[in-house]
């Protein structure tokens, strides 16, 4: 197996580090470090309006960065990409439009699944007390894949929109989801509706793993956030389609997104700047363009989601020894899923469990994970979660089971 972690100065900077919270987020390649330093030190300026040459650069940049997200996910154009903060703004950017743009109304219902993260719950649960709308959830089966009877039942004419992660940031499991847009035209036929619901895409832990095909899934917006594919914090990535875009009027404004401004009135710019009001986050903009090209350069998702296979094998061959002193929960299944385990051990505190791996340089994360509607599910409160990437290895695998072994399971 290659070697990955030698591309990131983080490991090099920390031995022995063995870093296994990158659901959380990750680590950076020297490339996306060196590309971020090279911007600033060459390229660098605010971007629309400006006429000189370093402006026109910048601007360029922050173009390509687009035009590589579409070419990514395959979107039809850049123009398709908006960029917000992270996953969790994109979630109150989109909601706050929809009731601005007077798309959702007291009674219509949003379907969540019962694995959402908080920032796919709090922002609907924030329409509802605002305007009326109803949520519920959709459940999972016993291998933690969506239900999908349960949609189908669930499916009634007041669905408006329908709003789910690709990936479970606890269970790891990869949801279906194009049986999840077939069900959703089906029951439209069935029902002899006018309307498919809008269907949204939380792809904050699907992006860094493996090919998000926008094409093969006909959401309508999909979201996620460039700190977990090694770009730097401080950008997320919303996908609209361009109709969508036209029958929404943004929450805020100011900066490109207006055309004119007089003392009573102002006139709306062209799309999609509208959407991004006040100075963009250009530097980071730069630094997802140079993660995705990081990701090309090492053969493509083909290559991490070979590497990623291989660990996946190895700790759940790991496991087998202690299954029956620490409970996994959620999927022991090989397929279909990405590179994060969360684990209860009922006798001890899972906080005291990260502690005891971070005095050993092994880093997990304990808690809900942001997804206390599934823990309450699950009738768990906290859990700890490890989590790999591609340029994680078998002796990061080994340390963490010794640690297991010899210093909680004693
Ligand atoms: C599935 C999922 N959605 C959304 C988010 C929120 O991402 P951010 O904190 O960057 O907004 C996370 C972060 O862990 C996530 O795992």
């Amino acid at each position: 197996m290659k070697n990955y972690k030698l591309d990131f100065p983080i490991f090099e900077n920390n031995p022995g580090l063995v870093y296994l919270d990158n659901a959380a987020s990750a680590q950076k390649p020297g490339y996306v470090i060196d590309g971020i330093k090279h911007f600033l030190e060459h390229d660098y300026a605010n971007i629309h309006r400006g006429a000189y040459n370093l402006s026109e650069k910048s601007e360029e940049l922050y173009e390509n960065s687009k035009k590589k997200v579409a070419e990514f996910i395959k979107a039809s154009s850049w123009q398709e990409i908006n960029y917000t903060y992270n996953s969790t703004y994109a979630f109150n950017l989109l909601t706050s439009s929809f009731k601005k743009s007077g798309i959702l109304k007291k009674w219509d219902k949003v379907l969540l699944s019962i694995v959402e993260h908080h920032a796919n719950i709090v922002p609907w649960l924030i329409l509802k007390e605002e305007i009326g709308i109803e949520v519920d959830f959709v459940n999972v089966d016993k291998d933690y894949n969506l239900d999908l009877d349960d949609l189908k039942n669930k499916l009634d004419s007041s669905v408006k929109v329908v709003s789910l992660t690709y990936v479970s940031n606890v269970t790891g499991v990869i949801f279906d989801l194009e049986r999840v847009a077939l069900t959703l035209t089906l029951s439209q036929r069935e029902r002899g509706l006018n309307e498919k619901p809008i269907f949204i895409l939380d792809a904050s832990q699907a992006v860094p793993h493996f090919r998000v095909d926008i094409e093969k899934i006909n959401c309508d917006f999909m979201i996620f956030t460039a700190h977990k594919v090694m770009a730097d914090t401080g950008l997320g990535v919303l996908y609209w389609k361009k109709e969508l875009l036209k029958k929404l009027t943004p929450a805020w404004w100011g900066g490109w997104s207006i055309n004119w401004v007089r003392k009573e009135e102002f006139s709306p710019s062209w799309l999609p700047f509208r959407f991004e009001p006040g100075t963009p986050n250009i530097t980071w903009a730069v630094s997802l363009l140079k993660a995705l090209e990081y990701i090309e350069q090492i053969w493509g998702y083909e290559e991490i989601e070979k590497k990623e296979k291989e660990l996946v094998k190895y700790f759940l061959e790991k496991l087998e020894k202690f299954k029956w002193k620490i409970e996994l929960i959620w999927s022991y299944k090989l397929d279909n899923r990405i590179w994060v385990f969360t684990f209860h051990i009922a006798w001890m505190n899972s906080s005291d469990i990260a502690d005891i791996m971070a005095e050993n340089k092994i880093c997990v994360r304990a808690g809900h994970h942001c997804t206390e509607p599934l823990m309450d599910n699950c009738w768990v409160k906290t859990t700890f979660r490890v989590s790999l990437y591609f340029y994680n290895d078998l002796e990061d695998i080994d340390k963490f089971f010794d640690v297991l072994e010899k210093k909680i399971l004693i």
